[in-house]
């Protein structure tokens, strides 16, 4: 947090930016439907162990609620270098039918596009052999 705000002060940009140093559930249960051009969810944590997978961020309900908070044509962007959270995430996010996937081939989601920005954990990720898939949903 610290490290974002001395990035919004470096950059003198920042006037439209709103942080939160919390649990990010209720912010999104308290926004307006219809209220969000795109949906970043960069990097998960994928809760590896099966007595652990209701952890896990991205599940019906909340993809359900993402598909909710977007104007139509709006997008869900999902992140992830884990396999198996990689099959979790595309089977959650495809069963909705209000969300279609956007990758045809595979360089439509191993490669970053210009326009969504690297994150640490990405970059880490990178370094130790282990490419992110890079998922786009929109919203019909
Ligand atoms: C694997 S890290 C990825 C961090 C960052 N998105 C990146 O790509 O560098 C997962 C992050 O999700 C955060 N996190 C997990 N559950 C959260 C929640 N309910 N609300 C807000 N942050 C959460 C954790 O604190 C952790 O920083």
């Amino acid at each position: 947090m610290a490290s974002l705000l001395r990035h919004l002060e470096d950059d003198g940009g920042g006037a439209n930016v709103r942080v939160l140093a919390d649990d990010a559930r209720p912010l999104v249960d308290a926004l307006p439907d219809g209220s969000l051009e795109r949906v970043f969810v960069l990097h998960p944590d994928p809760w590896p162990k099966r007595r652990h997978h209701f952890r896990r961020l991205i599940q019906h309900a909340s993809i359900a609620r993402f598909h909710d908070l977007l104007v139509p044509g709006g997008e869900l962007r999902i992140a992830t270098d884990d396999p198996a959270y990689l099959g979790w995430i595309l089977a959650r996010v495809t069963a909705h039918p209000g969300l279609r996937w956007t990758g045809r081939r595979m360089a439509d989601w191993r490669t970053r596009p210009d326009d969504w920005p690297e994150t640490r954990y990405e970059a880490k990720a990178r370094r130790e052999g282990r490419p992110p898939a890079y998922l786009r949903f929109v919203k019909q």
